[in-house]
């Protein structure tokens, strides 16, 4: 009889550690790994080797990896169906980012936005990590060899140049790396500050009214939707010069699966009060049964540690096979 079962596609994401999640990593990123997990294969990691490219506090950055953790667990992520685990666990990351560093050229790395908007915001710690971040995480990519990457609109660049260095890597030795595709989810994929929406909602944002916290309470939550910033205009629609408002259709859809259309529909005649009103219980609600199992897996650290070490493991299997390979192209003696 023919087999018609096509392999599973591998899926490979990570998310920062530092700071709490917000409703941004939640409904731009996170939400959708969760949906992902039966049709693909998927390994998620947490970039805490990434976070140290700004200072930390060692009890502040443990705190935010075991967060980070739980955070991953409560929003669905299936410890039986998927790689969860931490990056700095598996050392072969560090030793592909190195050899990765020698096919990646300066000038490639100084056109990086990130590192350019970083640099100015921590112009007083410009240091090394900062500039070669995204060959770390090309590294945590290629190691894997995923066929897809979901990721922010804001990593598109950093996708990009994985791809180029792989790219550039398999030319010369052959192929080694798989050629990851870059998956961007447009609907909510990019959530907004609250309070300056043409901003992306930013963990790092010092006025607490701009950000939804995956752990705020309902109350607080609802308080943050109430003063989100909006326009004059008065109807709920898509619109050029409402950001406010289309970030909010945006979190909107995101929860609802409603599209733009149907969500004017239903507000058709009310005012940016109701709307704001139903954003926020509806966030309230989607945000109810995550936070529950948040606080339970953040008191049962040992319950915690049994799943990323469990992922640990599974992951540096992977990964040594693929360091091994590229090693050995390279003409390391093994
Ligand atoms: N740089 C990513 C971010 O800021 C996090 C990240 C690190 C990542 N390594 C990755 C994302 C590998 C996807 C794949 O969100």
């Amino acid at each position: 009889m023919e087999n018609n079962v096509q392999p599973k596609k591998r899926a490979l994401s990570f998310i920062q550690s530092s700071g709490a999640f917000t409703l941004g990593n939640y409904l731009g990123a996170v939400k959708n790994w969760n949906e992902m997990q039966d049709e693909c294969e998927c390994i998620f990691g947490i970039a805490d080797l990434h976070s140290i490219t700004v200072r930390q506090e060692p009890a502040e950055l443990r705190k935010q990896i075991y967060s980070a953790a739980a955070m991953l667990l409560s929003v669905g992520l299936d410890p039986e169906k998927s790689i969860i685990f931490m990056q700095s666990h598996v050392a072969a990351h560090s030793q592909l980012a190195w050899i990765l560093d020698c096919y990646t050229q300066f000038g490639e790395l100084s056109r990086m936005t990130q590192f350019k908007d970083k640099s100015q915001k921590h112009a007083d710690n410009v240091n090394a990590g900062l500039f070669t971040y995204p060959v770390l995480m090309a590294a945590d990519i290629l190691i894997y060899k995923p066929d897809v990457v979901p990721v922010g609109a804001d990593q598109k660049q950093h996708l990009e140049l994985a791809r180029d260095v792989a790219n550039r890597f398999n030319g010369i030795y052959g192929d080694v790396f798989t050629i990851p595709e870059p998956y961007i989810k447009n609907v909510g994929a990019k959530i907004m500050s609250l309070q300056d929406p043409e901003k992306k909602m930013s963990k790092s944002d010092e006025n607490e009214n701009a950000k939804i916290l995956l752990t705020d309470t309902p109350d607080a939550i609802m308080r943050k939707f109430k003063r989100a910033v909006t326009d004059s205009e008065a109807r709920v629609c898509i619109g050029e010069n409402k950001p406010g408002i289309n970030n909010l259709i945006g979190i909107y859809s995101a929860i609802t699966k409603k599209t733009a259309d149907e969500i004017t529909a239903e507000f058709e005649g009310k005012g940016y009060g109701d709307f704001k009103t139903a954003v926020g219980e509806a966030v309230v609600e989607e945000l109810r049964p995550v936070q529950e199992k948040y606080n339970m897996y953040i008191s049962d650290k040992a319950q915690l540690e049994a799943i990323y070490k469990e992922g640990a493991m599974k992951a540096d299997h992977l990964a040594r096979r693929t360091l091994s390979k590229v090693m050995k192209k390279v003409g390391y003696v093994l």
